[in-house]
């Protein structure tokens, strides 16, 4: 199916980008309909105004309570008829509400081979922790962190102590891997 998007991210939105552009170049049948960011100011929200993809970008801070901002963000994402949501280097857990309104809808990129190294800072760890091969994780989103069922996960090896390296290796397998599970789960939905 030609599959309606939303894309959440926090930063720098490089998988946003890549998501984005291989949906305007017809190698993924899909469009990124909403772009959600919590961070005024990130990157992602230029990323975004390039592609003229709507954005909705907000602080929590103005928002009573997570279950509040989750609310318009649903109301948002119903009016539009999206169809997947994919969290791309989103950094905030989601709630309850969010899962009521969209769980088994709700993806997940996670810079390490889950179960190894779940949180914020996984690759950091994984390279504290000396090991020699690393990975890419795309999981359905539930209550346990970094817990969801696995959909798909991509290993490399490296032998070495530099996280900003692991992350450059990482992100380019992140940007292909992200594109091709998008397309087959459309497939199926
Ligand atoms: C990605 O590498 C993603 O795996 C990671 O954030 C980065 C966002 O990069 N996500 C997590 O660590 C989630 N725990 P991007 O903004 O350039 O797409």
């Amino acid at each position: 199916m030609h599959g309606k998007l939303a894309v959440f991210a926090s930063g720098s939105g490089t998988n946003f980008e890549a998501i984005a552009q291989a949906c305007a170049d017809g190698r993924l049948d899909a469009e990124v309909s909403l772009m959600v960011c919590d961070k005024p100011g990130a990157a992602v929200v230029a990323r975004a105004e390039r592609f003229g993809i709507p954005s909705f970008v907000f602080n929590p801070k103005d928002y009573a309570s997570k279950g509040d901002y989750e609310r318009e963000i649903i109301r948002r994402m119903d009016a539009l008829g999206i169809d997947l949501v994919c969290l791309a280097g989103y950094m905030r857990i989601v709630s309850d509400v969010l899962l009521e309104a969209y769980g088994g809808r709700i993806i997940n990129i996670h810079p390490s081979l889950l179960p190894a190294f779940k949180g914020a800072h996984a690759v950091e760890d994984a390279v504290a922790y000396g090991v020699k091969v690393y990975g890419i994780t795309i999981h359905w989103v539930n209550a346990d962190l970094d817990g969801g069922r696995i959909i798909a996960q991509r290993a490399f090896d490296y032998d070495g102590s530099d996280p900003a390296e692991v992350h450059r290796i990482g992100q380019k397998i992140e940007h292909a891997l992200y594109i091709e599970t998008i397309q087959k789960l459309l497939k199926n939905l």
